[in-house]
């Protein structure tokens, strides 16, 4: 089973961080006491997490990771979407984020842009009117009894 858990600010977040330290290699910050985490758990164990905070004028997200082990079962996906989520509940007139060049097409799935890009990492933008989490309108897959064709 898959569930979805945030942790506000002041939370103990012992099951976010053995998700960010064992994808990052990082522990609690100083964004902790500003950010809200969330984690995705696959059978009761955190298997991803990732966290969202206010600055300068944006949403930002950050540190989403999923255990080596458990990529590539959308969890990852579930996530960004419940961070896009959250950010949209707050009426955010932008989303942003900083991730490595290999995961640009990760996020740019969901509608986020180049900012700017760097050798370690790309800044990536996304008008919070742009939020779309209705994942039938960018499926194709064949005769699904979900899509009503017109
Ligand atoms: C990037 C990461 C979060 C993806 O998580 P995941 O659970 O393996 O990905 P999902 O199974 O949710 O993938 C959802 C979709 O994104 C695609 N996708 C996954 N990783 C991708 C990547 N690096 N580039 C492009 N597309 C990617 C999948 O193919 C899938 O596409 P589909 O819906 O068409 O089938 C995971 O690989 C990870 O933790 N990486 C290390 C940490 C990191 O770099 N985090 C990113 C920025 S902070």
């Amino acid at each position: 089973m898959i569930q979805g858990k945030w942790f506000p600010q002041g939370s103990d977040l012992s099951e976010a961080l053995s998700v960010r330290s064992a994808v990052f290699g990082r522990g609690l910050d100083e964004l902790d006491s500003q950010a809200q985490n969330v984690v995705v758990y696959l059978d009761e164990v955190p298997a991803a997490s990732g966290r969202l905070w206010w600055q300068d004028g944006s949403f930002w997200l950050g540190d989403i990771g999923v255990l080596e082990a458990c990529r590539g079962k959308k969890l990852g996906d579930l996530v960004l979407r419940l961070l896009l989520f959250k950010a949209q509940s707050h009426y955010a007139r932008e989303v942003r984020l900083c991730a490595p060049p290999e995961t640009e097409g990760f996020f740019s799935r969901l509608g986020f842009r180049e900012a700017r890009a760097a050798e370690q990492a790309v800044e990536m933008f996304l008008p919070g009117d742009e939020i779309e989490l209705d994942s039938c309108k960018s499926c194709r897959k064949a005769g699904c009894p979900n899509r009503k064709e017109s």
